[in-house]
Parts: C-alpha cells; structure tokens; sequence
C-alpha cells in the first residue's frame, strides 16, 4: 500500500475534505491522526475511518486551533507521541461573518486560517525533518485571486468583510508555503498550497441564516467532497510530487496562481508578522 507506515497529521479531520482525506490516506496504509476540536465529533470520524480502513489505527488529537495555546499543546502531544511526521496537511479552515477576535485577541479569519498552518508547521517541522521526505500540504482557494493584504491593518478593524478577509487569509497561506518552500531549500521537506475546487463540504454552514439559502444555491454547482480532497490526497501521497515544491496545485495539477502571491517581499514582511504574532523569534524555520 502506498502509504503504508507513513505518518499523517491531519486539520480540520471531523468532517469535509479533511475527513475524505483521513479516510482515503489510512486506506492507503498511512497512520492517520486527525485533529479535530470536538470530542464526539472526532470520535464519530475515528469509527467512520476504522470502518471504511479495516485494520487502520488512525487516532484523535484535539485542539482549537484559534487558540495559539492550543495548537502549542497539540505540537508537544504528538511530538510526545511520534519520532516523525511524514505529512502534515493544514486544512481546517473557516470564513466568518462577523468580525470575531480569537482567545489571543486576533481577528478569526487570520487566527484560524493563517497564522494556526504557519505555527503548527513550525512547532513541527524537527519531526517533518526527521522524515525520509516530509511534506506539508496547505490547503489554499482560488479566493486569494484579487487579495491584497493591507499591513497597515491586516486584522481589518476599520472596515471587516467577510469574502475580504478571507480571500487574504488564503492569499497568507500561499505567501507562506512559497516562502516557507524556499526557506526549506536543500532539505528533505516540501511544502505545497492547493484548491480543492469549489466543494459541497460544510463550509459557510454556520454563518447564519443571511447566509443559508445562498449556501444552498450554491451547492448545487458544487463538487462532491470526495472529488475535492483529490489534489489534497494526490500531494500528500502521489510519488508523481516526491520532491516538488513551492507550487500550487488544482486538479492535481501546478498551475500559476496570482501574480501578488508571487510578491516575496509581501510573503517575507508576512513572515516577519507571523512571528511576531506567534511569540517567535527565529527567522528561519528550525
Ligand atoms: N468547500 C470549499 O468549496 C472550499 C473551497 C476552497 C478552499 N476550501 C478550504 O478547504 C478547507 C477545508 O474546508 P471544508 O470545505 O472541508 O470545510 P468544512 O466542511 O467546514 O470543514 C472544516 C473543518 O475545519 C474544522 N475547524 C473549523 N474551525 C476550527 C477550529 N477553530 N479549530 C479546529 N478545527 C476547526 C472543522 O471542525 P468541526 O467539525 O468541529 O466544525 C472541520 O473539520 C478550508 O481551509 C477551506 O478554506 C474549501
């Protein structure tokens, strides 16, 4: 089996592309640790996946990954656990309404879709590094298209919206695995950004009812899940992209994404932030 022996650490696992991906990654033979935030929930995918993979161990790991004392406490659990990770997939992600600021005090969007992939990655990269060839997966959208990020005010206080903040997190994640990438140069880790299409997961589910019947209008144009966590599983088991990285994929392909993701003093500037917003100090990953 592909992935057999391999070990997966997986965000946002409980439900959606995280949890076809879990799925289909310990059906290929991988030891599968999902992260999720709810209990139950992470329970309830744990039985999914022992059904779906007889003889798959996958395990549970829990964290809000809003709360950066979260997503420290999940690094120290699995590196208590596991000499190495061969893949770690960013993928829990959200889109909020209304402005919310997490535990830290940092607007949601950024909190949850930026600034969790970019500190989790670092807390783990000495177990990626211990792996023959260790892989980060960040699942990106087409919704960077058209993003800018505003450094004067990147948390949005003056004016928040929604698609705005969104689209910029998602534009953080490309910034970040095509810097991180270059950082991790002559090392045994690649790191690759994705979309997974437009997919009828539960994403936008809870963001009220302004927002229901839109929600379901478009899941009529949507993909299945099971169709979008493709480019998700390819990258993080396809030998067809051993080696490959700092690129962007749709339907398991590379393709060119905007040309102001490709800004590298946009990404270093946003590196700099994110430590700084993350307590750290190091300019390099370890
Ligand atoms: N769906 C699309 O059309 C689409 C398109 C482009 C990109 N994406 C990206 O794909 C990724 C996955 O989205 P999806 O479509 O699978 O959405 P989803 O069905 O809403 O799943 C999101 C997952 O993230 C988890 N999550 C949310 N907030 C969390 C938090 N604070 N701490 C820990 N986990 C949290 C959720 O946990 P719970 O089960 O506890 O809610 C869930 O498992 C996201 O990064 C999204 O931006 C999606």
């Amino acid at each position: 089996m592909l992935m057999q022996g391999k070990i997966c650490l997986i965000t946002g696992a409980t439900r959606g592309i995280g949890f076809v991906t879990a799925r289909e990654l310990a059906r290929q033979g991988a030891q599968v640790i999902l992260v999720g935030r709810d209990g139950p929930r992470a329970a309830e995918a744990l039985r999914q996946i022992r059904a779906a993979a007889p003889g798959a161990q996958p395990e549970a790991l829990i964290a809000d990954l809003s709360s950066q004392a979260e997503v420290r406490r999940l690094a120290q659990d699995f590196s208590g656990r596991y000499p190495r990770l061969d893949v770690l997939v960013n993928n829990a992600g959200a889109m909020f309404v209304r402005r919310r600021e997490s535990v830290d005090g940092i607007e949601m969007t950024l909190a949850l879709n930026h600034l969790a992939y970019f500190l989790l990655t670092h807390l783990l990269l000495d177990r990626l590094q211990a792996a023959p060839a260790g892989r980060v997966v960040n699942v990106s959208s087409a919704s960077h298209s058209g993003a800018r990020l505003d450094f004067a005010d990147l948390q949005n206080r003056a004016a928040y919206q929604s698609l705005t903040a969104y689209g910029q997190s998602k534009l953080a994640n490309l910034y970040f695995t095509y810097d991180l990438a270059r950082r991790l140069e002559g090392s045994r880790v690649t790191a690759n950004a994705l979309h997974p299409g437009f997919v009828a997961s539960n994403f936008g589910a809870s963001n009220g009812s302004l927002y229901r019947p839109l929600f379901w209008l478009a899941h009529r144009f949507a993909i299945p899940v099971e169709k979008g966590a493709g480019t998700v599983i390819y990258l993080a088991s396809s030998p067809a992209v051993e080696g490959v990285s700092g690129k962007y994929f749709v339907h398991q392909r590379a393709v060119r994404s905007s040309d102001a993701s490709y800004d590298r003093e946009a990404a270093a500037r946003l590196w700099q932030v994110s430590l700084e917003m993350t307590g750290r100090q190091e300019a390099q990953p370890r």
